[in-house]
């Protein structure tokens, strides 16, 4: 998601740093970029200058002090807190005083995020949806020490970006994970029930509710792990049974199948 969340914003004009842990993983994003791009430039919506000077804007970097300069920084690592908070740590220290940190975490409490850095103020949740170059919203989610003058900034940006912001509370997996999640792992509790195929799911959704994706297909689509890790953060922050994360959905994750980027989850790629 971080290569689509600099695309997007590549795209929009801004000059954008994006980091990572290793190099391999910042040639990976710059080839999904090259490639979403690229399906522009096939329907002659782009010109091949105008993906290149795109491209252009984008630095690459595995140094986290490169980002000193960034007026925004929207971190959009492995959803774990233990993850996030060292990375805002690290954020609150080699970045401006005045700049806004922002997550793009599906469910991890923005107020915790916050609360490790000098400027909960300006700690903010960018939450992106996937594909981000094609989904139009951006869900904003206020800490309960995110400013008004934040708020209002990071609003105004995700609609330079091209996108829909709509503002939710800080609560457990936000608005969109609170209604998707449970229905994703209500239709794997139906798999594993063995109430129907993966196909007769998928299907009954896609034709009977008009989703674009089955809730199987969605589920390998955001990654097996992602869909644990935020049914995770519902029972722990709600504690309510209701949530509590289908037994076939562990031994999937137990297995590595993740869905789409590991070759195999509901589906095989
Ligand atoms: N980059 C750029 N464009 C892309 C793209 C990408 N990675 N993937 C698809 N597209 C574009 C295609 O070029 C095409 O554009 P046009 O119609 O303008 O020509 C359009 O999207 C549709 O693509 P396809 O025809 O190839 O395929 P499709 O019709 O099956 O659509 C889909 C693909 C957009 C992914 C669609 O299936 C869909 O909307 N699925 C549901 C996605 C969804 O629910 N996302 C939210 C997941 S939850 C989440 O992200 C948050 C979380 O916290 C877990």
């Amino acid at each position: 998601m971080g290569a689509g969340i600099a695309q997007v914003a590549a795209r929009a004009g801004f000059a954008v740093i994006m980091r990572d842990v290793a190099d391999e993983f910042l040639v990976r994003g710059v080839k999904a970029i090259d490639k979403s791009l690229q399906r522009d430039v096939d329907k002659e919506r782009l010109n091949a200058d105008e993906k290149g000077a795109i491209i252009a804007r984008i630095k690459t970097t595995t140094d986290i002090g490169a980002l000193s300069d960034a007026f925004i920084v929207v971190e959009a690592a492995t959803e774990d807190l233990a993850i996030k908070t060292e990375i805002f740590r690290s954020l609150d220290k080699v970045t401006k005083p005045d700049a806004i940190l922002a997550s793009n975490t599906s469910s991890i409490s923005i107020t915790k995020l916050g609360a490790v850095t000098r400027r909960p103020d300006k700690t903010i949740g960018m939450h992106f949806m996937n594909p981000v170059p094609v989904m139009k919203l951006v869900e904003i989610i206020r800490g309960a020490a995110t400013s008004d003058p934040t708020y209002e900034q990071v609003r105004s940006l995700t609609e330079r970006l091209g996108k829909i912001p709509l503002d939710c509370q800080d609560s457990p997996g936000f608005v969109s994970n609170r209604v998707l999640m449970p229905m994703i792992n209500e239709a794997i509790f139906a798999l594993h029930e063995g109430v129907a195929t993966r196909e007769s799911i998928d299907g009954i959704m896609k034709l009977g509710m008009n989703h674009p994706m089955g809730p199987l297909a969605l589920a390998d689509f955001i990654g097996l792990d992602v869909c644990l890790a935020i049914m995770n953060v519902l029972h722990d922050g709600f504690g309510d049974s209701k949530y509590r994360p289908c037994p076939l959905l562990k031994r999937y994750v137990d297995a590595g199948w993740l869905g789409k980027k590991s070759g195999r989850g509901f589906y095989e790629y």
